[in-house]
């Protein structure tokens, strides 16, 4: 099926207001339990969340690891207030920050020792600005891991999914999620991308029906 683009910035209040109330603790923490063994082992270190949203992927980083300073990173002003006010009160205030940038331009001028991202690739209109701003940040041998939709095989299989998984949403989610699948990127698009980026010490499997998983070490 050939890939439908979708707006780059989900950020109209409803829109980002629906994101944040959705249950997505199945996903969201499937997504920081793939990452916590290769992570829990390091005392510490700078953690960066690309596309970050309302950062309930952030605030179960830093749950979960102590040791560890969490930049969550978003273009969308809507997004990053829901996201501080999940932050205000959680007591992780002086661990987790949010940050405001439109990638690939971003304010930072230090390297991360782990950079994530989940659900930002297939809204990107160039997806190389996800991969060369991993390059660019990544300390050597910083781990990565990257995780979004995969593009279903046709229309039939994109509605089921919905059903599947958003049936209960309200709609402005489940016409997100419709319009995300018809968005997303393939596992044959993503890795002619990480060859493109020379992220070679990456590979993407499948964890689940919908997702594709990137994950392995920049810059060694
Ligand atoms: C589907 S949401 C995913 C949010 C979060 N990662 C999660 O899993 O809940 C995609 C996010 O990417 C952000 N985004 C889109 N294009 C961006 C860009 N060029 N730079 C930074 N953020 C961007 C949007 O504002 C939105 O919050």
């Amino acid at each position: 099926m050939k890939r439908v683009p979708e707006p780059e910035l989900m950020d109209a209040p409803a829109q980002a207001r629906a994101y944040a109330e959705a249950d997505f603790s199945e996903p969201n923490s499937l997504f920081v339990e793939h990452a916590l063994s290769h992570l829990e082992s390091a005392d510490g270190g700078r953690l960066l969340d690309l596309g970050c949203g309302p950062g309930d992927i952030c605030l179960r980083f830093a749950r979960a690891l102590p040791g560890w300073h969490i930049t969550g990173l978003d273009a969308g002003p809507n997004m990053l207030t829901l996201a501080d006010a999940a932050l205000k009160g959680s007591g992780l205030e002086n661990r987790v920050e949010f940050v405001q940038a439109h990638l690939p331009a971003h304010p930072f001028s230090h390297h991360f020792d782990a950079i994530v991202s989940n659900s930002l690739l297939h809204h990107l209109p160039d997806p190389m600005a996800l991969w060369h701003t991993v390059a660019e940040l990544a300390a050597p041998g910083a781990f990565v891991q990257v995780m979004d939709l995969h593009r279903p095989p046709d229309l039939e299989t994109a509605t089921a999914l919905v059903e599947a998984h958003a049936g209960e949403e309200p709609e402005v989610l489940r016409q997100d999620f419709y319009n995300s699948l018809l968005a997303a990127w393939t596992v044959e698009e993503v890795e002619a991308q990480l060859a493109q980026a020379h992220l070679d010490g990456l590979t993407i499997s499948r964890p689940t029906e919908r997702h594709w998983l990137v994950q392995g070490q920049a810059g060694r």
